[in-house]
């Protein structure tokens, strides 16, 4: 029997009972595939803080280190708001991203078909179709860069945006591989009006883009990304950004399709290892009520069995599984409509499994 090792990472809030959910999936598909996944538990956030006094523990990295790939819940929460910026459980996050090497962020948003009502756009933006993937560079630029105060007669402060030639090519051609099994189009979105960052990963894209002809390739302000994509976003395909903008854009993406609680991220790098984590946060204000969406983290699963563990088929076995309980009517909260059955975090994953 095949065998992976999965390190699971709760984090905080509704990381718990989503992560929860969708290991009951992960479950289901081993017996159903005859897989074992032996699954190892590791601290990271504010659990990890409650714990050991620091957000991202070595034992944490070593046991990831150790693993075929990661599943995240979510991290943060009120109760550790007022630490200092380095010992916040957000740190942890971007630690583990770079200790681990994820320099690639994938976020796939598109509209379901059975959720086309929850989507706040017209029906005639909407039906043209929403089906865009936005690859988040994820381990420099802003987030990384030097940071600091200054004391003078007023204080000031500073965070600075900077990326070399090999951080953007590696990205790039994460892009373009990507644009290649999908429709074939790549949009960089800078700020290269203003920005020589932004310039520099015009001329690298343009560099990389000669391996790749069979892409089509565009660039676009990231101000006028912002409106196009609620003015028409079935114009976007691949959309290729930079670590601040990716955050940015990517949750705009999520609300198009409908909420945030649907949407799945993979962070990767070169060889098949990846962390799995949905985009939103950790919701300290539904935590522990049983009301919060899994479906972002049982969607994040699919990714892992698809890009890590070469599951293709019970990958997409999972999303189909998911369509259907959102086509039989089944709906958290967050995606409740009249008419609807409303279900909690557990029955949620329960339903999708038992369509597996
Ligand atoms: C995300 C989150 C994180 C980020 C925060 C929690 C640090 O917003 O994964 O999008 O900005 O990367
Ligand atoms: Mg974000």
């Amino acid at each position: 029997m095949k065998e992976f090792n999965i390190a699971v990472m709760h984090g905080d809030g509704i990381g718990v009972e989503i992560v929860n959910a969708s290991l009951e999936v992960l479950e289901k598909i081993g017996e159903k595939y005859n897989v074992k996944f032996n699954t190892k538990n590791a601290l990271l956030g504010g659990a990890a803080i409650d714990a050991t006094g620091i957000p991202l523990p070595e034992e944490t990295i070593k046991i990831c280190k150790e693993s075929d790939a990661v599943i995240l819940g979510s991290v943060g929460g009120p109760k550790w708001d007022s630490l200092p910026g380095a010992k916040r459980p957000e740190k942890a996050l971007l630690g583990i991203r770079e200790a681990l090497g994820l320099y690639a962020n994938l976020r796939p948003a598109k509209v379901y078909e059975a959720l086309k009502d929850a989507c706040p756009l017209k029906d005639s933006i909407v039906n043209e179709g929403v089906d865009l993937l936005v690859v988040r560079e994820l381990t420099g630029g802003i987030y990384f860069g030097e940071r600091g105060r200054v004391k003078k007669d007023v204080d000031s402060a500073y965070d600075t945006e900077s990326y070399d030639v090999n951080e953007i090519k590696r990205i790039a051609h994460v892009a373009f591989k990507s644009a290649r099994q999908r429709r074939g189009k790549v949009t960089l979105v800078d700020k290269a009006n203003v920005l020589e960052s932004s310039r520099l990963w015009r001329e690298v894209v343009n560099e990389i883009h000669k391996e790749y002809t069979d892409v089509e390739l565009e660039f676009m302000y990231v101000d006028n990304a912002a409106m196009q994509l609620v003015r028409k976003p079935s114009q976007f395909d691949v959309v290729l950004t930079n670590n601040i903008f990716g955050d940015i854009l990517s949750d705009e993406a999520s609300m198009i399709t409908g909420s945030i609680g649907m949407l799945p991220s993979a962070s990767v790098r070169e060889d098949s290892f990846g962390m799995y984590e949905p985009i939103h946060g950790s919701a300290p204000d539904i935590a522990g009520k049983d009301i919060a969406n899994p479906l972002a983290q049982i969607l994040s699963v699919a990714m892992m069995l698809r890009y890590s563990l070469d599951m293709k088929e019970a990958a997409e076995d999972i999303e189909r599984a998911v369509e259907k309980v959102l086509k039989d009517g089944y709906r958290t909260a967050d995606i409740y409509a009249e008419g609807m059955k409303k279900v909690g975090t557990k029955e949620m994953g329960e339903l999708v499994v038992s369509k597996l």
